[in-house]
C-alpha cells in the first residue's frame, strides 16, 4: 500500500474518539435465516458464486516451477493448475478423459507430465493427451488429439491466482480483483513463500465465516482473553473493491502514530489489513507476513477451510521456524477456540427454525457490503434472492 494511501487512512483517524463506533453504514440489515441453511439457495450460490465468479486458488509461489500443479474445487468442478514451459498457466478440469479419474489429488512439485494414477494415461503440460500406456491398440478408434483434459479459465497476477469453471472467457487479474490491484501490487506478494498451511471443515455455511472476519465488534467480548487487549474494537477502516470489502482492523498502537507529524506516518504496522474476496476467501496483511484463508463449501453446513501463512523469506533457522509456527499457532488458536465454534452454533440455531432473521447493524458496514454482492451477484446469475 502506497504511503500516501497509508496518510490517507490515518487521516480518517485524527480527532476520531477511539471508542465512537465509526464509520457507520446508512442503514442496518435484516437477513432471513433461511440465506445460510436453505439448501436449494446453497446449490445457486455454489452454481453461481463459486463457478461463475474468479475464484482466489493460491499465491504464485505455490506454483512456480514449471511442471509445478495445484488442485483447486471450483463449487464442485476439480480443477488441476499447471504451470507451464513458457511461465503462464493453465487450468483444467481434473478429470482424465478416460473414466475421470482426478490426475492430481493434491498440489504438487514439478513434473514433466502429468500421469492418471487410475490407469496410467499420460498428459503434457498443456492437457494434451501423450500416451495411454500398454493399451494404445485398444482405443486406436478414439484419436488422442479427441482426448485432451478440459480447460477452465486461469488469470495471474500481482503474485495472485485466480480460477473460474464456467464463463471466464473475460478473466483476468484486474476482473477479478475489481479494483484492489491499485493496493494488492505494492505489497509484493509475487516474493512471499509459503511457511505452512493448515486445514479443517467447519459444520457451518460458508458466509458464515466470511462474516467473522467482516467486523471487529466482536473482539472486545468474544477475544477478550485474547487479542482484545492489543486492538481497537469498535474502530476499523471499510473501503470496498467492487465486492470485496477491505477491513482494516486497528492495533491500539495507532493513536501514537498519528500523533507523530504526517511525514512520519506510517500505518500498515499498526493494523491486519483484510482483502475479503467475494466469494473465496480473504488475503490478509499482518505487519510481517501474508496469511490466505481459502474457503470451499462442502455442503450448506459445512466448509472446508484452508489457512496459509507466507513469510517474505523462506524460514532457515529453528528460531525463524519456531516464530512462524508460533504465528500460526495463534492464528488457528483463536479462530479455532474461540471464533469458529461459537459460528457452529450460530449455525445450529438458525438451522433449528426458531430465528427467523439476522441483523447486521450500522457499524458492520463491510459485513453489509459483502451480503448485498452476495445478492446482487445470485440476482445477476439468475436467482430470485429471497428479500427480508
Ligand atoms: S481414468 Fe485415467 S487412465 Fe483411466
Ligand atoms: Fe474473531
Amino acid at each position: 500500500m502506497r504511503h500516501e494511501r497509508q496518510i490517507e487512512l490515518l487521516s480518517r483517524l485524527k480527532d476520531r474518539d477511539p471508542l465512537t463506533a465509526w464509520p457507520l453504514a446508512p442503514h442496518s440489515m435484516r437477513r432471513r435465516a433461511s440465506a445460510y441453511v436453505d439448501p436449494v439457495r446453497f446449490e445457486a450460490e455454489r452454481n453461481i458464486l463459486f463457478r461463475k465468479l474468479p475464484q482466489l486458488v493460491a499465491l504464485s509461489s505455490e506454483c512456480r516451477e514449471p511442471g509445478a500443479h495445484l488442485v483447486a474445487d471450483l463449487g464442485g468442478v476439480p480443477a488441476l493448475i499447471v504451470r507451464q514451459k513458457d511461465g503462464s498457466l493453465k487450468g483444467f478440469v481434473n478429470a482424465c478423459r478416460h473414466r475421470g479419474a482426478p490426475i492430481a489429488s493434491a498440489d504438487g512439485p514439478p513434473k514433466p507430465r502429468l500421469s492418471c494414477p487410475y490407469h496410467g494415461w499420460v498428459y503434457e503440460l498443456d492437457g494434451t493427451l501423450h500416451a495411454r500406456p500398454y493399451a494404445e491398440d485398444a482405443f486406436a478408434d478414439m484419436p488422442k488429439t479427441n482426448c485432451p483434459l478440459k480447460p477452465i479459465f486461469v488469470a495471474e497476477g500481482y503474485g495472485l491466482i485466480f480460477a473460474q469453471a464456467e464463463n471466464g472467457e473475460a478473466l483476468t487479474a484486474d476482473s477479478a480483483l475489481a479494483g484492489a490491484e491499485s493496493e494488492l501490487k505494492d505489497y509484493g506478494l509475487e516474493d512471499f513463500v509459503l511457511v505452512e498451511t493448515r486445514e479443517n471443515v467447519w459444520d457451518f455455511n460458508w458466509k458464515l465465516f466470511l462474516d467473522t472476519f467482516t467486523e471487529s465488534y466482536h473482539i472486545r467480548t468474544l477475544h477478550k482473553n485474547s487479542i482484545a487487549a492489543t486492538y481497537l474494537p469498535e474502530v476499523s477502516i471499510c473501503d470496498a473493491f467492487g465486492p470485496h470489502p477491505r477491513m482494516i482492523g486497528l492495533l491500539k498502537t495507532v493513536f501514537e502514530e498519528i500523533k507523530k507529524p504526517e511525514t512520519d506516518w506510517r500505518f500498515l504496522p499498526h493494523t491486519t489489513t483484510q482483502y475479503l474476496f467475494m466469494p473465496s476467501g480473504l488475503i490478509t496483511y499482518q505487519r510481517d507476513h501474508i496469511e490466505l484463508w481459502r474457503i470451499t463449501p462442502l455442503s450448506v453446513d459445512r466448509t472446508r477451510v484452508r489457512t496459509t501463512l507466507y513469510a517474505p523469506q523462506a524460514p532457515e533457522t529453528d528460531k525463524q521456524r519456531a516464530y512462524w509456527k508460533k504465528n500460526m499457532d495463534l492464528l488457528i488458536g483463536v479462530t479455532g477456540t474461540e471464533d469458529f465454534p461459537l459460528v457452529t452454533q450460530i449455525h445450529n440455531g438458525l438451522k433449528s427454525g426458531a430465528m427467523p432473521e439476522l441483523i447486521y447493524g450500522r457499524n458492520e458496514p463491510a459485513l453489509i457490503h459483502l451480503h448485498r454482492a452476495i445478492d446482487a451477484a445470485l440476482v445477476a446469475g439468475g436467482y430470485a434472492v429471497e428479500q427480508s
